[in-house]
């Protein structure tokens, strides 16, 4: 088995082990034992307020106010007079999470930037949802991804770019499927409260340009990341673990009524709700089952820690393992292929589903995604 392991693992790099150009990836690579994830720590958060802009501070943090056993939230509700939509044209990239490093470099970097040669001590900046993509990449059979990386003073910065096929599907969505990215955004307003004390507010305005965003650091293998994700809400017990263990990430799902529903639930849903929230340490996703006319009429809490023995019985089912590793040899190819440390520099890595990955260099092109005002203030 020892041989097969090796094996495996260098037939992951394309045909030619050297010539190393292109990923595979097939699920049957990356079936090893659970790579090292370290328990990840917060080192910080942020918040974008109603208008998107960037606070250095935990503003816009929700609190969680359990439902009653039997709900009756309407999602429909609002969705014509008091939603305020995020511009989902306008490209953020990574300047949130870089502002929050700006703000905040003597927390990740302890000893200093003058005893240390690199500006930054982590390998990886990124954020939690491009993370999510790769890890669910192995079990992907619809949507293919681009990722930008640059190297700057030894880290590695993935951003994601938009594909030509998401850009279409963005700019033609159905009034039907608008309407249904609004549902979770109002679930999220029926069991949140603004503070410990006061009781959610279903009448207001839903502004889906207000966040709150917790920034960890962890270590996947022998990568060190640090990447930001939004968290819905927290435990507003003040008795309650320290964060990330405290939060709560909100979803909500069709109901399930026949046996086909729960084992696509268990195949294709849990596997992005795990890969979500299991990346950052939250503990724990309360589902929101609705009917078809978008009332909630069940409330479920789903342990992370225990998703990967409810999918156990399902035939054919996606593996935590296979996604961590899929994530962990990514990382690996992309510190062998981006040599260039530039922030001129990108390596645009691109991956359709039953490809490999593949990638391609630019310099001083429209991926570049450094601003420069970053590059100034770490280059100092
Ligand atoms: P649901 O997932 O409950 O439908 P998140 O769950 O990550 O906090 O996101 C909140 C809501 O944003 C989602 O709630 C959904 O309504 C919307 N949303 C998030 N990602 C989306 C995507 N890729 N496409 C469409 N809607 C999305
Ligand atoms: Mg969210
Ligand atoms: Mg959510």
């Amino acid at each position: 088995t020892n041989t097969q392991h090796q094996y495996r693992s260098e037939s992951a790099l394309g045909q030619n082990p050297l010539s190393c150009r292109t990923l595979s990836t097939r699920r049957e690579l990356y079936e090893r034992d659970f790579p090292v994830y370290k328990q990840p720590v917060e080192v910080g958060c942020f918040s974008l307020d109603s208008e998107r802009r960037f606070f250095n501070d935990s503003r816009q943090m929700r609190y969680y106010v359990e439902p009653d056993r039997n709900p009756n939230f309407n999602l429909r509700d609002g969705y014509r007079d008091r939603f305020i939509k995020r511009d989902d044209s306008v490209k953020e990239r990574l300047d949130h999470i870089l502002r929050w490093i700006v703000a905040n470099k003597s927390k990740i970097n302890p000893t200093g930037a003058a005893a240390s040669p690199r500006a930054l001590d982590v390998d990886f900046v990124t954020w939690r949802g491009h993370l999510t993509k790769l890890l669910t990449t192995p079990y992907e059979t619809r949507e293919g991804w681009l990722l930008a990386v640059t190297r700057f003073r030894g880290t590695f910065y993935i951003s994601e770019v938009e594909t030509e096929a998401a850009h279409r599907e963005r700019e033609n969505r159905t009034e039907r499927h608008e309407e249904m990215m609004y549902w979770g955004y109002k679930f999220e307003q029926y069991t949140c409260a603004d503070n410990t004390h006061s009781l959610p507010d279903p009448g207001g305005v839903v502004n889906t340009n207000e966040a709150f965003c917790t920034v960890v650091q962890t270590r996947l293998a022998d990568h060190r990341l640090l990447f930001s994700g939004e968290v819905d809400c927290r435990d507003k017990d003040p008795k309650a673990p320290a964060a990330p263990a405290c939060y709560v990430e909100l979803k909500t799902s069709a109901e399930i009524c026949t046996p086909k529903q729960r084992s696509n639930f268990h195949r294709f849903k849990l596997l992005k709700w795990w890969a979500q929230s299991f990346l950052p340490g939250v503990p724990r996703v309360v589902a929101g089952f609705r009917d078809q006319e978008g009332v909630v009429v069940s409330v479920e809490t789903f342990h992370i820690s225990k998703i990967s023995h409810l999918i156990k019985n399902e035939y054919n089912c996606w593996k935590p393992t296979v996604c961590m590793n899929f994530c962990c040899d990514f990382l690996s190819f992309v510190k062998r292929v981006v040599t260039e440390d530039s922030h001129r520099v990108v390596y645009l890595f691109s991956w359709d589903p039953y490809k490999d990955v593949t990638y391609s260099a630019h310099r001083d092109s429209q991926y570049c995604f450094l601003p420069h005002w970053y590059v100034e203030e770490m280059t100092r």
